[in-house]
């Protein structure tokens, strides 16, 4: 059975099957909708239901205020009718704009005890737009998927570099660990995503963890390129030193005075770097956040605390953009090929 999802306010409408999420059948009608983690815990795909049922959202990532209020969580939507829903954005997606190709790995590093970089090269003559801070799906050969931002600028449009830390129990990231190797192939799917810059004035704040690096170091960079005079400062935050593990802010900081690099351990103490966790450095060094733009990615846990004190510390909800990964223990890959 099939329902309609229509757009409030707009022509705008597309399919959706039953026990399909809507954020799902929005994308494969080629409509890009907010989101981040797909898995209910970010809050990013919040949008308001005008009518129509669906399936109850038992979480807490919305409030029962924001439940009484009709909000919904559109990675958690499954219709039960046709539905009218208002999301805050929707746009058609460019169809031409998403590729999926075969990438081989062009170069492979560990940089510390639990993160590896993957360039991959896409086959000669192919070039992809994204935007910085948007990621891509690897497509196991089972058909499931794995998110990874691209932490290379856009106009490295030959491939693409991840940044891939090791979790325990998670079958890909472990196979990326220990046996993925220069030469071997991975297929792709690219681009998704909207963590990305927005044109504004206000000072950005970026806010990383761990491997949440990845997709600001893209945002960064590029606007560094552009010329960006914008006040910038990135908060990265990780257990231990070694999870600090690019020297690029440092050289970011020295070459312009208007990017600040503030570096944080949360669990081994280190001279000269600050301790604690991430977010709660930018709370010591902020009273209010009113004037600026929050970036912040890194594991739910991180990115839902940060959320939450960034907006009881002023910082308006429309200057809140999260990336947010979750570390599910993963499918194994059959062969990579
Ligand atoms: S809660 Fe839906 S994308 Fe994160």
């Amino acid at each position: 059975m099939t329902f309609t999802i229509s757009v409030e306010s707009s022509a705008i409408k597309f399919p959706c099957d039953r026990g399909e999420t809507v954020l799902n059948a929005a994308q494969r009608a080629g409509y890009e909708l907010p989101y981040s983690c797909r898995k209910g815990v970010c809050g990013t795909c919040k949008c308001r239901l005008v009518s129509g049922e669906m399936r109850a959202y038992s979480g807490d990532t919305l409030t029962e205020s924001e439940k009484t209020a009709g909000q919904v969580l559109l990675c958690q939507a499954r219709p039960r009718s046709d539905l009218v829903i208002a999301p805050r954005e929707i746009k058609k997606v460019d169809p031409f704009a998403r590729r999926t190709l075969t990438a081989r790995v062009f170069r492979i590093s560990r940089v510390a005890d639990d993160v590896t970089f993957v360039h991959l090269r896409f086959p000669a003559g192919i070039r992809v737009h994204f935007k910085a801070g948007q990621n891509l799906e690897v497509i196991l050969p089972d058909g499931t998927r794995r998110n990874f931002s691209m932490a290379n600028p856009p106009h490295e449009s030959d491939g693409v570099q991840l940044h891939i830390r090791h979790v325990p129990g998670g079958v890909f990231t472990g196979y990326v660990y220990d046996k993925l190797a220069r030469g071997d192939f991975l297929r792709i799917e690219l681009p998704f995503g909207d963590f990305a810059l927005r044109d504004s004035d206000k000072p950005a704040l970026f806010v990383a963890g761990s491997t949440g690096f990845a997709p600001i170091k893209s945002i960064i960079e590029d606007a560094l390129r552009k010329g960006s005079m914008r006040q910038m400062t990135l908060y990265w935050g990780a257990r231990t030193k070694s999870g600090l593990y690019s020297d690029l802010p440092r050289k970011w900081q020295a070459q312009n005075p208007h990017f600040s690099y503030v570096p944080v351990l949360s669990d081994t103490p280190e001279a000269g770097i600050r301790s604690g966790l991430v977010h709660a450095a930018v709370l010591a060094d902020h009273r209010s956040l009113a004037d600026f733009q929050a970036y912040v990615c890194g594991p739910p846990v991180m990115t839902s605390a940060a959320k939450r004190d960034f907006l009881s510390h002023g910082l308006p909800e429309q200057d809140f953009f999260v990336d947010a990964f979750t570390t599910r223990a993963d499918e194994p890959p059959t062969s990579a090929h």
